[in-house]
């Protein structure tokens, strides 16, 4: 008797945290799945690696492979993690050791706090140490998504930062399609590596559509050549809220089933709709506004993957609170691929602030505990999928 109730729970338990799939991932209509055909659902959080000292945050206050594992422990099972550009094209920031990064901002505590938790990381050049938090991430089975976040480290994102579209003062194509060159070759041969998002959040005046075919295809084809078992993900204008231009011309690649695009939703991408509003309505006319943006796109047979959502975990913000309820429901009932606004507890430097917290990160400010138990428990409906694999297997 016992054995019966327990044995199906357990499956479902383990269903995203320890199977391991069978990688390299592809596309099969809207559906990422693995070798065998398998729907694979993506439960990613975001982990920051772009900002001003340009290493994943967070190794100040805990062991890498410490964080890999509280990341499967709390039902993540992938990770995007960011870089600036600079990381791979910069002669200058290239060489610089992980201790000198920190020495450049004065950072002196978030050094003996490396010292005592990941030592082996301060000596390593800028790309070494990023390749050994992916290291740490693959022996764990942890799936990654790299993205492209930025050009210039620093923090993201702003109209006016020279960062938004190609041509932009450090966005210039050639510089970001080497950059992506380099950084699939890095990773060509690492399975878990699922995925490269080619660029955060497109934004600004300069926003086209002739330059986003031009580049975007550019761009995709240089990440395939370099790394053809990768999923090429790709993002819209409006801070990634809007692919509408898809609705009339699909994208035109030398290859298949890897294509994937995404999309981003907070409580502030509707500005101000939330406070105002009743949150029925505002939720049916934000979804409805989706709907219209990219929320079309699994029926042209593309994977959607909300690459960034999330709430101030303090409970204490209302728009975000009206918000949570509809943005779950939305992407349960079409079983979204996601990746939560963050894994981090703390930055060691965001916008000039030394150790600023993340109210919005899922770790605590030492990254030692979940900041808000209830709201991983909310979100654990969206991190199995849905429909599982009967539903995958019924469709046409
Ligand atoms: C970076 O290191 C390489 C090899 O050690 C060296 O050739 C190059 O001059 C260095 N670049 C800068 C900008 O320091
Ligand atoms: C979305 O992008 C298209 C193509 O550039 C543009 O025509 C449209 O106005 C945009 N919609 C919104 C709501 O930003
Ligand atoms: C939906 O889009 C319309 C037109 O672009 C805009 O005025 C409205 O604020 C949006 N509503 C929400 C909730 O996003
Ligand atoms: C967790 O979030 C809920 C709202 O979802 C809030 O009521 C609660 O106070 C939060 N807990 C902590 C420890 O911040």
């Amino acid at each position: 008797m016992m054995k019966h109730v327990l044995l199906p729970l357990f499956s479902l338990l383990l269903l995203n945290q320890s199977v391991s799939h069978a990688l390299p991932l592809s596309t099969k209509s809207r559906w990422i799945v693995d070798e065998h055909g398998q729907r694979v659902k993506l439960a990613c959080v975001n982990w920051v690696a772009h900002t001003d000292v340009m290493v994943a945050e967070g190794l100040n206050k805990q062991p890498v492979d410490v964080i890999s594992k509280k990341i499967l422990k709390m039902g993540f099972n992938c990770v995007r993690l960011t870089w600036p550009t600079y990381l791979v094209t910069n002669a200058f920031l290239a060489n610089l050791t992980v201790k000198k990064s920190f020495l450049r901002f004065g950072l002196h505590d978030d050094i003996l706090g490396i010292q005592k938790n990941n030592p082996t990381f301060l000596d390593l050049s800028l790309i070494k140490a990023y390749q050994a938090v992916v290291a740490s991430l693959s022996n764990n089975k942890v799936m990654l998504i790299l993205d492209n976040h930025l050009t210039k480290p620093g923090w993201c994102c702003a109209i006016t930062d020279g960062n938004g579209f190609f041509g932009d003062k450090y966005f210039k194509p050639n510089l970001w399609i080497n950059g992506l060159r380099k950084m699939a070759t890095l990773f060509k041969d690492n399975l878990n590596v699922i995925g490269m998002s080619l660029r955060n959040e497109l934004r600004g005046p300069g926003q086209n559509v002739d330059d986003w075919y031009r580049y975007m295809q550019k761009g995709a084809e240089v990440v395939h050549k370099a790394k053809p078992n990768a999923l090429v993900i790709l993002s819209g204008f409006n801070f990634d809220k809007n692919l509408s231009f898809l609705h009339n011309k699909p994208v035109t690649l030398s290859f298949k089933d890897k294509l994937v695009f995404e999309v981003h939703w907070y409580s502030f991408s509707s500005v101000s709709a939330w406070k105002d509003g009743d949150p029925k309505k505002v939720c049916h006319q934000a979804v409805s506004n989706y709907t219209r943006m990219v929320g079309f796109l699994p029926k042209q047979g593309y994977p959607l993957f909300v690459s960034e959502w999330g709430v101030d975990l303090r409970g204490t913000n209302e728009d975000d609170n009206k918000y949570l309820g509809c943005f779950l429901k939305w992407a349960s009932k079409h079983d979204f691929d996601w990746a939560l606004w963050t894994l981090v507890g703390s930055y060691y430097f965001r916008e000039g602030v030394v150790g600023m917290e993340e109210y919005y990160g899922i770790l605590d400010y030492d990254w030692a505990n979940v900041r808000n138990s209830s709201f991983l428990e909310k979100i654990s409906v969206i991190q199995s999928p849905r429909h599982g694999r009967h539903y995958f297997d019924t469709l046409p």
